[in-house]
């Protein structure tokens, strides 16, 4: 099948605004965004720039905009994108070069709230042992692969960057529930601000966009709840 990729075009150091430019490729239903952009970049235009790893969904650097929705090009097949495919680089970071973004403030945002792990406990002779029920607590965040996907797709963080945003809030909340760590006060403090959890309005566009399906929507509920409760159940 003959598949068009329009794709977001912009050199920031030589071009006055964007563009898109369109590809035509042959190629498989079963094919996915990133073996395209593989092909536009090593076939028919050397300059086209991205962001990719692992190509399977690990490193979480190849996420995008794709037909407007947040995804990662190594997990999108184009069975279920169509033949017609518009490829854009994610909203709210500044662009370096087509689909490129400075991913800087995101890091900023995420190392802001302090996510590792932290105890004034003695260095055990073994590993610090913890039940599996008090692991599961925590389970869903721990998947997380910095992806930027949830963070980008959300109307607070477009509408002010000093929202600490999504992907920052899941990773607190994985240290926040974890029985072992002692700075939960700390990150919950943090969150606290004007910059924290109550800029977050429950659109849910971060939960649709995940590509690890973490429930973050409801994992930021929890911290807005043990912010006003002071409790950690
Ligand atoms: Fe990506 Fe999901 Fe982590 Fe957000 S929570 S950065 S969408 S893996
Ligand atoms: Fe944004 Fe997700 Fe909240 S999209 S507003 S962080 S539920
Ligand atoms: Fe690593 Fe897609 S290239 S997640």
């Amino acid at each position: 099948m003959e598949v068009t990729l329009k794709i977001f075009r912009y050199n920031p150091e030589t071009d006055k605004k964007p563009s898109y430019k369109s590809y035509k490729l042959d190629a498989n239903e079963m094919d996915r965004v990133l073996d395209l952009l593989e092909k536009v970049k090593g076939y028919q235009d050397g300059t086209l720039s991205f962001r990719r790893s692992c190509a399977h969904g690990i490193c979480g650097s190849d996420a995008m905009r794709i037909n407007g929705m947040n995804r990662l090009a190594c997990k999108t097949l184009i069975r279920d994108v169509g033949t017609r495919v518009t490829v854009e680089p994610i909203l709210g970071l500044p662009v370096l070069k087509d689909l490129i973004v400075d991913m800087e403030p995101f890091f900023d945002n995420f190392r802001s709230v302090k996510p590792w792990f932290i105890t004034a406990d003695p260095e055990p002779e073994k590993e610090r042992y913890q039940s599996p029920e008090a692991r599961a607590r925590f389970d869903d965040t721990t998947k997380c692969i910095l992806c930027a996907c949830c963070t980008t797709s959300c109307p607070s963080f477009w509408g002010s960057e000093k929202y600490v945003g999504p992907a920052a809030i899941v990773a607190a909340h994985r240290f926040i529930f974890d029985d072992r760590d002692q700075a939960a006060a700390e990150r919950l403090q943090i969150l606290n601000e004007a910059t924290g959890v109550h800029r977050c309005h429950t659109i849910f566009n971060c939960t649709m966009a995940c590509p690890r399906e973490i429930q973050i929507t409801k994992a930021i509920g929890e911290v807005k709840m043990a912010i006003s409760t002071g409790i950690l159940d």
